[in-house]
């Protein structure tokens, strides 16, 4: 991405964990990437999953824009904890930026209902850690079992898990998701989404993977 910036380029969007392999940018690359990008190159992080990594897998996003002031770090109440309905979400950035982001916000404002949901689910830290610890089991769970059925999988921090597959072979997995009625989001010619859900549903995935296996 480095190599791929240009006089005309003014932002660069990061996304760890990535959406959809789930892999974290891991902290000394991202860091290495900041000193290397020109500071007047806004670098967008994109943190929309950052609750369901694994602590230390990824950045210290927060520490990273403490040091450069071209940062901007995106969080969003849509995942985790459970708000996508409601639109809210944050960015923490310079009072610069943050200055021109409101200046372009009031199209997507955030409702006073979002405001008062978003506070209160802060509050819910407890519910949302224990939701998420059921993710993160099922996400090892499933791991570990797809790889047992000789799947091949990055290691995944989303609430996902990216199962890399060329057309042929995704159109098959395709064909079999949609006909047990499972919704998966399939990326033509790089594989497919599968979002870690509760254990019953999981099981089916499992099922379903196993009959397609290598
Ligand atoms: C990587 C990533 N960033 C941001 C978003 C959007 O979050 P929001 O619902 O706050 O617009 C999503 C949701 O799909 C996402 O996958």
């Amino acid at each position: 991405m480095a190599a791929a910036v240009t006089d005309r380029t003014k932002v660069i969007l990061l996304c760890t964990p990535n959406n959809p392999t789930g892999v974290p940018i891991s902290h000394h690359s991202l860091e290495a990437f900041l000193q290397s990008a020109r500071s007047d190159v806004l670098v967008v992080i994109d943190e929309a999953y950052v609750e369901y990594a694994d602590a230390g897998s990824g950045p210290d996003s927060l520490a990273l824009y403490r040091r450069y002031p071209h940062v901007c770090i995106l969080r969003t109440f849509s995942k985790a904890y459970g708000l996508a309905g409601l639109r809210v979400g944050y960015a923490i950035t310079t009072a610069a930026i943050a200055e021109g982001l409101r200046r372009t916000a009031l199209p997507f404002a955030v409702s006073a209902l979002a405001q008062k949901a978003a506070i209160a689910s802060l509050d819910a830290g407890e519910e949302m850690a224990a939701r998420v610890a059921l993710v993160k089991g099922e996400r090892s769970r499933m791991a570990a079992e797809l790889e047992a059925q000789g799947w091949t999988l990055q290691p995944s921090q989303g609430n996902f898990l990216w199962i890399r597959a060329d057309e042929q072979r995704l159109a098959t997995l395709v064909d079999a998701f949609n006909g047990a009625g499972i919704m998966v989001r399939a990326y033509q010619g790089d594989g497919v989404r599968i979002t870690v859900a509760d254990p019953a549903s999981n099981d089916r995935v499992l099922r379903l993977l196993s009959a397609h296996a290598a």
